[in-house]
């Protein structure tokens, strides 16, 4: 079966000065999630939005047709396990986290799923997969990072192809093993040229800050990387 795609704009490139007008705008040009970059000048340094932005901005986030679209916190904080809780109140629909960040990830994992948000785990470019050994049973989402988290409009890291081959082994064996499947995202410099590198490689999800909210039309992008996973 080929995989569903999934577009997730990055609001971290969106103008922050009318940011219910640009999840609305977003999600009328195609967007399937509205990734939410959380940087807390101490695990990332840079500094951006908390749970009282993404508590406000989640009446925005529907449809014409009044569904609901996800919300897709990417959590760069330490420490992690009370900042997830209280996105989880904000209305987060899938909140991810760093390893490293959490002393107890399988707690934090925990906490998360007790909340009633799916879980993901996301890698820096130079970290290890080793505890996907430990955590996909409880894992919804795992996030590649293409580039070194903190800030939007880098250049994509090559290396993160090879990455995400081996997490979609991963996520292939468990479902083949438990009939449950994992979305697997990728996140930096991703645009219309390379998508489609990172989509046969093996990610079905797809953020994008600079390259959408760059352009003054978010529907002829979202077009074209449509366009290219098709292809
Ligand atoms: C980086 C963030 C990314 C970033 C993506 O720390 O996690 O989501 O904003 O932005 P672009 O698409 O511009 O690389
Ligand atoms: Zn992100």
């Amino acid at each position: 079966m080929p995989p569903t795609y999934r577009i997730a704009p990055s609001l971290l490139a969106a103008d922050f000065a009318r940011l219910g007008d640009e999840v609305r705008d977003v999600i009328a040009a195609g967007a399937d999630w509205i990734h939410f970059d959380v940087m807390d000048n101490h695990y990332v340094p840079n500094l951006s939005f908390g749970p009282m932005v993404c508590a406000a901005l989640r009446k925005h986030a529907v449809r014409a047709d009044g569904s609901k679209v996800p919300i897709d916190v990417h959590l760069m904080v330490q420490p992690v396990d009370a900042l997830a809780l209280d996105f989880a109140k904000a209305g987060a629909d899938r909140i991810s986290f760093h390893p490293e960040a959490s002393n107890h990830v399988d707690r934090t994992l925990q906490v998360i799923r007790g909340a009633g948000c799916s879980a993901g785990l996301v890698f820096n470019p130079a970290a290890s997969l080793d505890v996907l050994e430990w955590t996909l049973d409880q894992l919804d989402l795992v996030l590649v990072m293409s580039v070194n988290p903190g800030f939007g409009g880098q250049s994509f890291i090559p290396g993160a192809l090879k990455k995400i081959e081996r997490v979609r082994q991963l996520i292939d064996a468990h479902r083949q093993a438990t009939g449950r499947d994992i979305r697997l995202e990728v996140d930096g410099g991703i645009k219309t040229d390379n998508i489609r590198a990172a989509a046969d490689a093996g990610a079905d999800t797809f953020v994008a800050g600079s390259a959408i909210f760059g352009q003054p039309d978010y529907k002829a992008v979202i077009d074209a990387m449509r366009a290219r996973l098709a292809a």
